[in-house]
């Protein structure tokens, strides 16, 4: 579903992005993990045809995003890390608003609207300006959003922060249940326990450069004891501080 090849972003003398090459088979609930600044919401925003490569090339379906930029768009829901909504509107308004910008209206829509609203329990608020919602509200708006005009794929950036325990209750059953039919999701996460559980593949990706990739089994067998966890596994290929070092800070 996802073909990136060779994939770079520079930002300025900064490289941002380093000749990414990663697949993501449609049907998958994809894992993108790595510390911050690793490049996850570069790559995640590249995919979703806002932010234009410096070099390589990013296919979706087999249609490279910068020949046929619309027709990707209408393809993909991209839930960006920080939620955006217009605080003039009501929630329904929102989804009916993001639902015309794909050209899409009328009776089917509102129904699927109304699904979702309800879906995210914020039935309720439907009628309610966006300005008056919680920081989770707004958040649930924008997931429901990104799946208002039927895309094929999802890319979600970090879309646990921020939720209660039953939005990322809803969003987990969510993801699982849009692959199950046939979607496919990318999703960039911090929290390895969630990918752990929901994730068919992970990739890893530090500075640019992607560290392991593979289901769950097989970075695990790439271990030397076989068993690690996805944490033990992040923490020894992203090269994360020892913990005997946080004693000289402390003694500082
Ligand atoms: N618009 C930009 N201009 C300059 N540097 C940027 C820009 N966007 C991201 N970066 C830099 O690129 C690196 C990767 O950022 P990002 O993709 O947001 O990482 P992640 O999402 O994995 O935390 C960071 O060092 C960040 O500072
Ligand atoms: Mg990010």
């Amino acid at each position: 579903m996802i073909q990136l090849t060779q994939l770079v972003k520079r930002f300025g003398r900064f490289t941002a992005v380093d000749h990414l090459t990663l697949c993501v088979p449609a049907g998958t609930l994809y894992g993108f993990l790595g510390p911050n600044g690793a490049g996850k919401t570069t790559t995640m925003r590249m995919i979703a045809g806002i932010l234009r490569p410096t070099g390589g090339t990013v296919e979706i379906g087999g249609i490279e995003t910068w020949r046929q930029p619309q027709a990707i768009k209408a393809m993909i829901g991209y839930i960006p890390d920080r939620p955006f909504v217009y605080d003039k509107l009501t929630g329904a308004e929102f989804l009916r608003f993001v639902a015309a910008l794909y050209g899409q209206e009328g009776a089917a829509v509102e129904r699927r609207m109304d699904e979702l609203l309800e879906l995210f329990e914020l039935g309720p608020w439907r009628d309610e300006i966006t300005g008056s919602y919680s920081h989770g509200m707004r958040q649930k708006l924008v997931i429901a959003s990104a799946f208002v005009h039927r895309p094929q794929l999802i890319v979600v950036d970090e879309p646990m922060v921020g939720l209660d325990p039953v939005g990322a209750r809803v969003l987990k059953d969510l993801f699982r249940a849009f692959v199950r039919r046939g979607g496919t999701v990318l999703m960039s996460t911090h929290t390895l326990e969630v990918a752990e559980l929901m994730c068919d593949r992970i990739a890893i990706i530090a500075r640019g450069r992607i560290a392991a990739e593979g289901t769950m089994a097989e970075l695990r067998a790439e271990s030397a004891s076989g068993n690690e966890s996805l944490e033990d596994i992040f923490l020894r290929l992203t090269g994360a501080r020892p913990p005997h070092a946080l004693d000289a800070v402390l003694d500082a």
